[in-house]
């Protein structure tokens, strides 16, 4: 069935039905709708990427009786962090490296699996990547998935038969995706990542959502401009810019955060950080550096620039703007405002029109010490003196985590309110031993232009919360803290309910409206993906993704804390429905690592310095802030294989795991190795006097 009510004309929710049409299309007019909420056919339901179901089965009263329905479980997958969508009866989700499957909703009977080979297709690119995927699109007959190596995969959605395959990257470059591709009107748009790890040059691409053939891109940042521009908006761009940024790319690469508007017919894309990251590297005399840390809106046909927001001018801490973008339309009195809402890294809660990009409102929504406000007559931050790290070293909130990241918001037009999952955590910019004039861009390693990654960071370093946030207002409605610091997406229904996991392994739903803890379970895992709910047959479920996994792992002891340890814990697909009565199936106690350490071992503080330097280039992104593993990887300070030189060898060097996502470092010699068997045996020892010291 259809539903026939538009989301954007009022907010109200009557939907007329279309009764005794068989299959649901996915298209433009399904896409626009709120629907009868049968389906969840987009990565944020429908174009608003507001992740409201209109749903009422399970409700405040009702969710006490939520259940598990069924459970699968997905043996070969790591990270977990896709939004399943939902069609007709059919879940299609994304696990680790893309592995697509198609799932009958009612039973969890597996219909179809497709695995695309992205550690085959890799190359290089396995040491900078994630093995996360964000989610398929739907359009049509096709699902259409992305790969960390880089490309797009249309598949026949009934079969999960490849119909087209399209490579979006110059694969010599450190690029991947890990991004949810996004349709609108016959196209599929993606972006991409590769700021960390290359001089990178952002953009999205538009395809043909039927044949992958390309129909238009939209570059972020500026080229060198002896090259020419490819339009008026680069030339204008460029002004923004100084030195010879197109040397380190520029950066701005959208590794998330599209959305197509249908009123004004534009596609929002959220764009990225700097690259490198460090401004006096990359436009040693300042400058806007335009289109970074920007929502962008482009003509839908043609790809060509519209207006710009720009959250952060000549950004230099990580702080991207590729976090979702949703629209709704917005009463401020009597006025109604075609609005969108935004929650970058940088602290602040936006709401703009989206007619024109004027600023509306910027409100803090956590600890921010980079600006101490926006003025919304300039639409510019005013940042704090020392923020930029002027004299080599600042501490400064938030850090390149965010006060919000990638986990989605959700907004309920019944109560007006936004539901975000947020982080409250400083970072130190350090950048006084790096020569700026000297530096080169890395190719697949790490090198930001600011020491990054090379410490562990303690548990108690941040804060989490789910924050219910009146956006009109700009201020907190209720908030809760959740467990440190890597809390999943939410989502929120005309039940009145809002429902999110938590890093503790614990999928809760609240009163979207006071925020009173409604039910409760624990899942016996870190949850790292959003739940989306749809109905079958007139019964409403719930589907969530347990996996832990995702960038915040990367930060050692703060992540480790959870207990999450690499191999341990399955990870499964969950569907829940009122009066289900399936068991939560076991999974092992929390499980820490046992440092090793033999007391022979003569440790080098010299080669254990250059370890870390390596460490902190090559190894940090899956093994962990300190050599302290948060879950992404083994922890290598209990690992038998660090302890020998030869195994290493095999394993570093030769490539002995690189089918189960460990990359192979070719070019590293002994003395390579040695340095880091130095530097993760003085961690290893450190962890175990630490504990000697405080049992
Ligand atoms: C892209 C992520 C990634 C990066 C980067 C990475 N590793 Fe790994 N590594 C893994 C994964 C995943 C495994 C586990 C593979 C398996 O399950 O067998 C692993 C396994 C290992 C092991 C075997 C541990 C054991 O006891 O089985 C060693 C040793 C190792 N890595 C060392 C390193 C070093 C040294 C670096 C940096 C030079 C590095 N890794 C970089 C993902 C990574």
């Amino acid at each position: 069935m259809n539903g026939t009510c538009r989301w954007f004309a009022t907010g109200v929710l009557a939907c007329a039905m279309q009764a005794g049409s068989a299959a649901n299309a996915v298209d433009d007019s399904t896409l626009s709708a709120v629907g009868d909420g049968s389906d969840w056919p987009a990565f944020g339901r429908n174009y608003s990427e507001q992740r409201y179901s209109p749903l009422t089965e399970i409700n405040t009263d009702t969710v006490a009786r939520l259940g598990v329905e069924w459970v699968m479980d997905l043996p070969g997958d790591r990270s977990l962090v896709a939004t399943p969508l939902v069609v007709d009866g059919v879940i299609y989700f994304t696990g680790s490296f893309s592995k697509t499957r198609a799932v009958e909703a009612k039973t969890g009977k597996l219909l179809w699996e497709y695995d695309p080979q992205a550690i085959e297709h890799a190359g290089d690119r396995l040491r900078i990547m994630w093995d996360q995927n964000k989610g398929p699109a739907v359009w049509g007959d096709k699902l259409i998935i992305s790969t960390i190596d880089g490309r797009l995969v249309g598949l026949n959605r009934h079969t999960g038969e490849k119909v087209w395959e399209t490579m979006t990257i110059d694969p010599r470059r450190a690029y991947y995706i890990t991004g949810a591709p996004k349709v609108f009107k016959g196209k599929v748009i993606i972006g991409n990542g590769g700021t960390e790890q290359e001089a990178a040059r952002g953009y999205v691409t538009a395809y043909d959502a039927d044949t992958g053939e390309q129909a238009w891109r939209f570059w972020v940042v500026p080229g060198n401009p002896a090259d020419g521009f490819e339009n008026e908006a680069m030339e204008m761009a460029a002004k923004t810019w100084t030195g010879e940024w197109w040397k380190h790319g520029g950066g701005g690469n959208t590794w998330h955060g599209i959305t197509y508007d249908p009123e004004f017919d534009q596609v929002l894309i959220g764009t990225g950080n700097g690259s490198p990251w460090n401004q006096k590297i990359r436009s040693p005399e300042g400058g806007d550096n335009l289109f970074l840390c920007s929502i962008v809106a482009l003509d839908a046909d043609t790809g060509e620039y519209k207006w710009h927001y720009q959250t952060v001018p000549g950004e230099t801490w990580d702080y991207n703007s590729n976090m979702d973008i949703v629209l709704a339309d917005l009463k401020y009195g009597d006025q109604t405002v075609k609005a969108l809402m935004h929650a970058p890294k940088n602290g602040f809660f936006y709401v703009i029109n989206r007619e024109n990009g004027e600023l509306l409102s910027a409100e803090k929504l956590g600890k921010v010490t980079w600006a101490s406000h926006v003025d919304l007559k300039t639409g510019r931050p005013v940042e704090t003196a020392g923020a930029r790290y002027e004299d080599g070293e600042e501490l400064v909130w938030p850090s390149p985590f965010g006060t919000h990241s990638w986990h989605a918001m959700s907004y309920n037009p019944n109560t007006g309110l936004v539901y975000i999952p947020t982080i409250e955590m400083p970072a130190v910019w350090k950048d006084d031993k790096v020569d700026f004039t000297a530096w080169q861009p890395p190719h697949f390693f790490v090198n930001v232009g600011v020491e990054f990654g090379t410490e562990d960071t303690p548990a108690d370093y941040g804060e989490a919360f789910l924050v219910a946030w009146d956006p009109i207002k700009g201020e907190k409605v209720w908030k809760h803290e959740l467990p440190p610091q890597w809390n999943p997406g939410t989502m929120t229904t005309a039940g009145n309910l809002v429902f999110e996991g938590r890093a503790d392994g614990k999928f809760v739903a609240y009163h979207a409206g006071t925020g009173e803890i409604l039910w409760t379970i624990d899942l016996g895992h870190g949850i790292s993906a959003p739940p989306v709910t749809y109905s079958v047959d007139g019964r409403q479920y719930v589907s969530l993704l347990v996996g832990w996994g995702g960038a915040g792992l990367i930060a050692g002891t703060l992540a480790a804390q959870h207990g999450w340890k690499y191999g341990v814990h399955p990870r499964r697909l969950y569907t829940f429905a009122l009066d289900g009565d399936a068991a939560v199936p076991p999974s092992p106690p929390p499980a820490w690592a046992t440092p090793v350490d033999p007391k022979d071992f003569v440790i080098d503080d010299a080669l254990a310095g250059y370890g870390q330097h390596i460490y902190a280039q090559s190894c940090f992104l899956c093994h962990g802030g300190g050599a302290v593993s948060g879950g992404n990887a083994p922890d290598l300070r209990e690992s038998p294989i660090v302890l020998s030189k030869a195994a290493l060898h095999d394993v570093v060097v030769n490539g002995a795991k690189r089918m189960n996502g460990m990359p192979r470092f070719k070019h590293f010699t002994d003395r390579e190795l040695d340095a880091l068997m130095h530097y993760v045996r003085k961690m290893a020892r450190k962890a175990s006097t630490a504990v000697a010291a405080n049992p």
